[in-house]
């Protein structure tokens, strides 16, 4: 058998005793439907410096140039649908008792694809928020205007502007969002899938659930800095390995007598 066979194999048996499994999620999940990742030979951040886009002091100094690139991400991201590694990732929900996604994605496509409840630790693309913080609006909604008439788009409740609802470096992950991956890092399977593995606190639920006995997983055609770390490492596209986990795991369904 060919050894990558053989590790689906090993790790859909290990699923199909699990009981509580927890999925990392990162940009690698979301390219066969076309999103940009931000690191490789085609990532955003080999064309955009992110200290130029991604923070705060920069929204500050040019709040038109960020929202012209989070403009372009959305239009982008909308034109895009959930790939089979989504689909997969949404029916594992009613598979496990206990189940969670922890995505680094802001795309929303895990939602798309019907997962309710997706632990979001850098928010959303698709949430904005008032720069001013004004007491009429709420901390934060939904807004899926694409493209917006006039950038920067304005907040309704003041009239000043707004911002994407995205975690920038050097900002705090939502706290809920923190206390529920901590939470999911204890399960008897962990999978690290489509992510680079070196943006912190997201890659260190790996070794949190390695560390309180999980058995953990790569799905990443790349070597990261993860995969000395994992029992098995899946080198195949993340919408290819989920289907070929998912095959397997109903094969393994048993049917009443
Ligand atoms: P990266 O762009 O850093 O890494 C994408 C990973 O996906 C790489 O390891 C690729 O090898 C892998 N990959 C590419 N195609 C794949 C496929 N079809 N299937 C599976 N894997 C594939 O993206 P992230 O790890 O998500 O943070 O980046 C982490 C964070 O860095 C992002 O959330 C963002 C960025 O700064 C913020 O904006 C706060």
């Amino acid at each position: 058998m060919d050894a990558e066979a053989e590790r689906l194999d090993r790790v859909a048996a290990r699923l199909a005793a699990a009981r509580r499994v927890t999925v990392l999620t990162g940009a690698g999940v979301s390219a066969a439907s076309g999103v940009p990742t931000f690191r490789g030979p085609e990532g955003l951040w080999r064309r955009y410096r992110p200290e130029e886009l991604a923070n705060a002091d920069a929204f500050a100094a040019n709040p038109r140039l960020v929202w012209e690139w989070y403009d372009w991400r959305r239009q982008v991201v909308a034109r895009c649908s959930p790939n089979a590694a989504h689909r997969v990732l949404a029916g594992w929900a009613r598979r496990f008792p206990s189940y969670a996604v922890i995505t680094q994605n802001v795309d929303g496509l895990h939602e798309r694809a019907g997962l309710d409840d997706v632990i979001r630790l850098h928010g959303s693309l698709w949430e904005v928020l008032c720069w001013d913080g004004c007491a009429a609006s709420p901390p934060r909604w939904r807004d899926e205007t694409v493209p917006f008439p006039d950038l920067p788009p304005r907040c309704p409740h003041c009239g000043g502007m707004i911002r994407p609802g995205v975690v920038w470096f050097g900002e705090a992950l939502p706290a809920r969002e923190v206390v529920r991956a901590d939470a999911a890092a204890d399960c008897d399977v962990f999978i690290t899938a489509g992510t680079s593995a070196i943006v912190y606190p997201a890659a260190g639920y790996l070794h949190l659930s390695r560390a309180r006995g999980a058995f953990t997983v790569e799905v990443n055609p790349a070597d990261t800095p993860a995969t000395e770390h994992v029992e098995v490492a899946i080198r195949l596209p993340a919408d290819v390995a989920l289907a070929e986990l998912e095959a397997r795991l109903q094969g393994t369904r048993t049917t009443a007598p």
